[in-house]
């Protein structure tokens, strides 16, 4: 069987987790793709994990109580483990709201492999941003149990990285993420 460490040395790159976890409008995905293509430049092979990509397809059947999100982790983790085992970069960018379920994806990829990424803006300005209009609509009543509306987010108590949108460019945001992880 190919090992994981052959196929690192094949792909010349240190495969690891990369969770980015915060607000919804907080960034995670522009910076992700971002970080992704640059890796993807300087020779190194990364796959986003999303809402986009993970909640229309594999977890359709999943909503957003509590519950439902924590399985979503539970499964995002699962399959972030396949991309190591294949030498890949996986960066998620998920809400993953509370502390339990951002423990549940470390013990599942193992803390060694597993570095939290708070991608943090104040919920004030995430709100402002309301990229896909979601934050409008909660506030009309019409998703309840939106995160930062009606819903609560737990911050990293002891991430490994803290990128504050608000302050820094994305261009600036991916360097930081590099220079910790190269
Ligand atoms: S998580 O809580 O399970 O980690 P996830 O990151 O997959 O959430 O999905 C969040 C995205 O789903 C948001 O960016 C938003 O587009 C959408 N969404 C729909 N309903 C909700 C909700 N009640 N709370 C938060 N996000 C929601």
């Amino acid at each position: 069987m190919l090992s994981r460490a052959e196929r690192e040395r094949a792909l010349g790159q240190r495969s690891r987790v990369l969770w980015f976890t915060g607000l919804s409008g907080s960034g995670k995905s522009t910076v992700a793709i971002a970080l992704e293509r640059k890796l993807f430049e300087n020779g190194r092979f990364a796959q986003v994990l999303d809402g986009d990509n993970i909640r229309s397809g594999i977890n359709s059947d999943l909503g957003f109580s509590e519950a439902d999100r924590m399985e979503n982790i539970r499964r995002v983790a699962e399959i972030s483990k396949l991309y190591l085992n294949s030498g890949i970069i996986c960066i998620n960018c998920f809400i993953s709201p509370k502390a339990n379920m951002r423990e549940l994806a470390k013990g599942i990829i193992g803390p060694e492999d597993f570095t939290e990424v708070f991608i943090d803006a104040p919920s004030d300005v995430c709100e402002a941003r309301d990229p896909k209009g979601l934050y409008r609509k909660a506030r009309a009543g019409l998703i309840p149990h939106f995160t930062g509306v009606d819903d609560e987010y737990e911050p990293p108590v002891n991430p490994d990285i803290v990128i504050n949108t608000h302050l820094l460019s994305v261009e600036e945001a991916v360097n930081i993420i590099l220079e910790t992880i190269s």
